[in-house]
């Protein structure tokens, strides 16, 4: 069946930001322009074929929240449901942007593209980038070969499993450390430089629906002088689970291991990553604490809270039946 609708939903961010002079690209407020009136101000879209927009939150993305995840994937999996629908464009805030990508891909693993972008300068600003990076993630979301949760900003194109914000200030904010870009767009043209990343499709989609509380997982990075005082601090306010951004390939100091490995000695689930950038942690033989697959800190600690929920999912099928 020929794919002809393509859906903007918006969550908010800077590309919806309002600042008081058209020359202040940072004293804005984000989150402040309806996704409608973000489309009409693009007359270039009006050519687009049939767009559905749908508003489904307005915030700050530094405020993300597991409620407004949970909203934004049951969105992402009606739509994906719909057969005329080409594929999904997500207006969203940069500083989280990493963090819903990765976590929209693992909730939805999406057959079609769903394509997150977003803006450094506010729509007030005198040269906002926010239309053209629409436009940009319109060109992807209607490829006919594109597919799984990518992430456009700045004419690139970047898998939501490598993204990261790497500066808080240029409008090409993003990087895919040394796995590189998926591709460029340019002049409304779709330019791969790999293959496109297949989706993981080996684990069982979530109930989200159904999750009242979400695992508590936090991240404790590794320094010099590092302790053991975080750690015990939130396992007393009963963490599930914590993910250590260590120094290096995963290296942790010996007193904050020694609390990491006393927790996860009583249960705690912890996983070991990297406050580099770039590269993973390469697994240890004899590391007594599990790496993180080659995620990033913020991601590892999505990965382990799904974890955590499928394994609650998981008792509590078996409690009923
Ligand atoms: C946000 O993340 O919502 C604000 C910052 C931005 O979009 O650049």
């Amino acid at each position: 069946m020929k794919h002809r609708k393509l859906v903007i939903l918006g969550t908010g961010g800077t590309i919806a930001g309002k600042a008081a002079h058209a020359s202040d690209n940072i004293g804005y407020t984000a989150a402040e322009v309806g996704i409608e009136q973000l489309i009409a101000a693009i007359p270039a879209l009006h050519g687009s074929g049939s767009i559905i927009s749908e508003q489904v939150s307005q915030i700050d993305s530094k405020d993300m929240s597991f409620e407004v995840w949970a909203q934004l994937a049951n969105r992402v999996r009606h739509f994906l449901a719909d057969d005329d629908v080409q594929g999904i464009v997500i207006t969203h805030g940069t500083d989280t942007l990493e963090e819903t990508a990765y976590f929209l891909q693992m909730t939805c693993q999406p057959a079609k593209p769903v394509v997150l972008t977003c803006a450094m300068r506010p729509a007030t600003a005198l040269a906002p980038d926010g239309p053209q990076n629409v436009m940009d993630a319109v060109v992807v979301a209607s490829h006919p070969e594109a597919c799984g949760v990518v992430v456009v900003c700045a004419g690139t194109v970047h898998s939501a499993m490598d993204v990261q914000k790497v500066h808080p200030y240029k409008l090409d904010a993003f990087g895919s450390g040394d796995a590189g870009p998926v591709g460029y767009v340019e002049e409304g043209k779709l330019r791969l430089l790999r293959n496109w990343p297949v989706p993981q499709a080996d684990i069982a989609l979530l109930a989200i629906e159904k999750i009242a509380i979400w695992p508590r997982v936090e991240i404790v990075m590794n320094y010099a002088g590092a302790s053991s005082l975080m750690v015990r601090a939130l396992v007393d306010q009963g963490v599930r689970g914590l993910v250590v951004a260590g120094t290096g390939n995963g290296t942790i100091h010996e007193d904050l291991q020694a609390g990491l490995l006393s927790s996860q000695a009583a249960g705690v689930r912890i996983v070991r990553s990297t406050r580099c950038v770039d590269g993973k942690v390469l697994s240890l033989s004899g590391c007594a604490i599990a790496d993180s697959q080659g995620l990033s800190p913020v991601k590892a600690r999505i990965a382990l809270i799904l974890d955590l929920a499928a394994e609650d999912a998981r008792s509590s099928a078996v409690g009923q039946a």
